[in-house]
């Protein structure tokens, strides 16, 4: 028998890239490729992009530059580009880079074993009709008990500065059936935590079920302790979803809610459909059903236009809700979006507003870290700690927790009390 073929996949971008890296794995399992930790040992190399900004897409091409020597070494070699710079660029990647095999969409990636083995075009970008997960083998053993499910994908909502609504397409959510079994399944292989993923997790329509009845739903299902949701828009935080937070144990007590901006007047011109205000009013409804609920947000500095005042808007939005962490950005242009158009701010303005933001944002999150100490929370045990007798988990809240624990087990839920805070993490001693 020859041997196994190896496959190199890096991941770039979201969690939903993650997840379709392990799903595009699992395809070339099928086709007897087994997964490896470098390029150089690989017979395949799969780059699984983001285009959300302009420096994740430009770091495709200087990572296909990287593997040219390699290419030259080995001939053989292929690599393939998937994920969402392939869905904006397609053809136009083999062009810029010939050393590029094929070039796969997020949706049509259960096609790649017969990209592969040369029974399918090389390039393939399509919206197909035919839904890529009826096509994907089971899901396999997975690295530890945390997994994600995608349940959503695709966005409708046009933010003025955003490519997805073009890279992931249109909304479309999964059917719940699938979803629960899909979940049965990762629970069967060891899975005590499920993270639903979709690019606008929230307005979940499978049918007639609402993310909040596809919660309690697989709330149901005995093994699986913790469920959380990502990436959720203000505008979708139905009633039903707030009162989950409040009422379904496993729901864990941790929002991902990106505002962008606290500015009205950039807000509308980012397309967001809402005015600080509301957006705080939704935080306060959440807080009622779940006082102690962990929030994070995004943010965009200097979007086209935005002032002084504008920037102090949104400094003063993040001082009204007091945020466990966020991810923050400088505006990057993305050809084709309505923002494009709109003569961009100095480099130094951008520069100096997102060191201000994240100042900020820094002493929240030591704020909130700190605020743990003494407190009992879980911990899911994903990992044995550097130090002897260690365990590494994550708590309710999503902190990462340093656990001493010398009996402790991967896979582990148990009860700890905080004693410590750093910057980044939580110590902390089981007791339960
Ligand atoms: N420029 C900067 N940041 C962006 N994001 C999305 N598009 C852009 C862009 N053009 C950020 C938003 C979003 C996160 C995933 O990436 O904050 O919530
Ligand atoms: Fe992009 Fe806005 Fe859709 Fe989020 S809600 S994916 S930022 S268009």
């Amino acid at each position: 028998m020859s041997e196994a073929k190896k496959l190199f996949i890096k991941t770039y971008g979201c969690q939903m890239n993650v997840y379709d890296s392990e799903r595009m794995a699992e395809a070339m399992g099928a086709s007897g490729y087994v997964l490896t930790d470098t390029a150089e040992d690989a017979d395949m190399v799969l780059l699984n992009t983001c285009h959300i900004r302009e420096k994740a897409s430009e770091k495709l091409y200087s990572d296909l530059g990287r593997l040219r020597p390699l290419k030259n070494a080995k001939p053989d070699l292929k690599i393939g580009v998937a994920g969402c710079v392939a869905q904006a660029e397609g053809q136009e990647i083999i062009r810029r880079m010939p050393l590029v095999d094929l070039v796969v969409g997020p949706q049509t990636y259960h096609r790649l074993p017969e990209m592969v083995a040369g029974t399918a075009p090389a390039v393939d970008t399509e919206f197909p009709l035919e839904d890529k997960f009826d096509h994907l083998p089971k899901r396999k053993a997975l690295r530890g008990p945390t997994a994600f499910l995608t349940v959503q994908e695709g966005c409708d909502k046009f933010c003025a500065f955003c490519v997805v609504p073009y890279t992931r397409g249109a909304e479309v959510s999964r059917p719940p059936e699938r979803l629960l079994t899909e979940a049965r399944d990762l629970v069967e292989r060891g899975v005590r935590e499920i993270t639903l993923l979709g690019q606008n997790v929230n307005a979940y329509h499978g049918g007639d079920w609402t993310l909040a009845k596809l919660v309690r739903e697989l709330a149901r299902i005995d093994g699986l302790e913790r469920i959380r949701y990502t990436t959720s828009h203000p505008n979708d935080m139905e009633d039903d979803l707030i009162a989950a937070h409040g009422d379904e144990p496993k729901l864990m007590p941790y929002l991902h809610l990106p505002v962008q901006s606290g500015s009205d007047r950039i807000l509308k011109a980012m397309n967001r459909k809402h005015t600080a205000e509301q957006y705080l009013r939704v935080i306060e409804r959440i807080r009622a059903a779940r006082p102690d609920i962990v929030l994070t947000s995004d943010f965009i500095v200097a979007f086209p236009g935005e002032t002084d005042a504008d920037h102090a808007a949104t400094l003063d939005l993040i001082r009204a809700v007091g945020y466990g962490a966020a991810f923050s950005f400088k505006y990057s242009a993305r050809p084709g979006t309505p923002a494009a158009e709109k003569p961009e701010l100095p480099a130094e303005v951008a520069d100096a507003r997102l060191q201000e933001l994240q100042a900020l944002i820094t002493q929240q999150q030591q704020a909130v870290q700190q605020a743990m100490v003494g407190r009992e929370v879980g911990v899911l045990y994903e990992k044995v700690g550097r130090l002897p007798g260690q365990m590494v988990g994550k708590s309710d809240h999503l902190h990462a927790v340093h656990v001493d624990d010398p009996a402790g087990r991967v896979g582990e839920l148990v009860r700890v009390r905080v004693t410590g805070a750093s910057t980044n993490s939580l110590a902390a001693v089981r007791i339960g």
